[in-house]
């Protein structure tokens, strides 16, 4: 599988070579945002090609596409660039965690995902979306920082899986669509998101699905407030997979689920724990309504 084990802040060629660059300088402003906006399939770039490769997660066999940095942002090899680009070419094992619980969580009885409207936040190849799309969500909308990531490998990598063969999925009558932005602003733009106030009392999305967004402390507020301006009152739930911790950077899920704590609104039950020996302890957390 070519999710890596370990999360690195930048590539080896900056900073100290050691995943913690911000380390060697003071921290630098970050660079405006980029505008929140609606991608359209058709808007899939034709200049990147998009090698595959096979993901299989228990019984079921997904394609990963393959982009590098440097074909989509002309930069060396990175992990992410803070503020430029958020790691979303790369596969990360949460993405796999997450589809697995789904999977477990399917089976078990606890989760349906027929029929729902469905957000996964911080997509990339955006692999527990398309399991959404297989399990016959009503719609599957995907989220993620830079509307490259979803030109060059998002929705490729969902056309990849929906026209081959071996695969078993198909949307059928879901409708997916594609946003690209902060998670401050992005709200403007997708299609069942509150921008009144901050619980989504009418309407908003019953599944939020995210792997590995919780890394950045700075961001998770701003995540939060997303999750709460998105989420379906008062049946919907979010399914998060992160590590416990990430290290030189500082967030993780106690951190993030210290903050919903506080806040009140939410409660929090472990769904999955990896401890398989590749990198520090990776959860998988279910956030419903108190
Ligand atoms: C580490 S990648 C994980 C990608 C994918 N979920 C996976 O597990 O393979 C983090 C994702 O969160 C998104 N992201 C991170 N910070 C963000 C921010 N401040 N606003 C919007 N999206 C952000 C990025 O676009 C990226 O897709």
């Amino acid at each position: 599988m070519a999710a890596n084990p370990t999360f690195q802040l930048f590539s080896s060629s900056q900073g100290s070579g050691l995943g913690l660059g911000f380390l060697d300088s003071p921290e630098p402003a970050l660079p405006p945002p980029p505008p929140p906006v609606e991608v359209l399939s058709s808007e899939a770039s034709s200049s990147v090609d998009l090698a595959v490769d096979k993901v299989t997660v228990g019984e079921i066999t997904l394609l990963k596409g393959r982009v590098s940095t440097k074909e989509v942002f002309g930069l060396p090899n990175s992990d992410l660039v803070p503020g430029v680009y958020e790691g979303g070419l790369k596969l990360w094992e949460g993405s796999i965690d997450l589809v697995k619980a789904l999977e477990k969580e399917s089976q078990s009885g606890n989760l349906s995902l027929s029929g729902k409207r469905v957000l996964e936040l911080g997509c990339g190849h955006a692999l527990p979306g398309i399991y959404a799309c297989l399990k016959g969500s009503d719609s599957v909308h995907f989220q993620d920082f830079n509307a490259e990531v979803l030109r060059c490998l998002t929705i490729p990598n969902l056309n990849a899986n929906l026209s081959d063969k071996s695969s078993s999925v198909s949307v059928g009558e879901t409708e997916v669509r594609f946003f690209g932005g902060e998670w401050s602003e992005v709200h403007q733009v997708l299609p069942l998101a509150n921008n009144d106030g901050e619980t989504n009392q009418k309407g908003g999305y019953d599944i939020i699905l995210m792997a590995e967004t919780i890394y950045s402390i700075s961001a998770q507020k701003s995540l939060y407030g997303l999750i709460k301006r998105c989420l379906a009152y008062p049946d919907g739930a979010v399914y998060m997979a992160a590590k416990k911790y990430y290290f030189g950077v500082g967030g993780g899920t106690r951190q993030f689920l210290s903050m919903i704590e506080k806040d009140g609104v939410l409660a929090s039950t472990l769904v999955s724990e990896v401890t398989d020996g590749s990198s520090n302890v990776r959860e998988v957390w279910k956030l419903s309504y108190k």
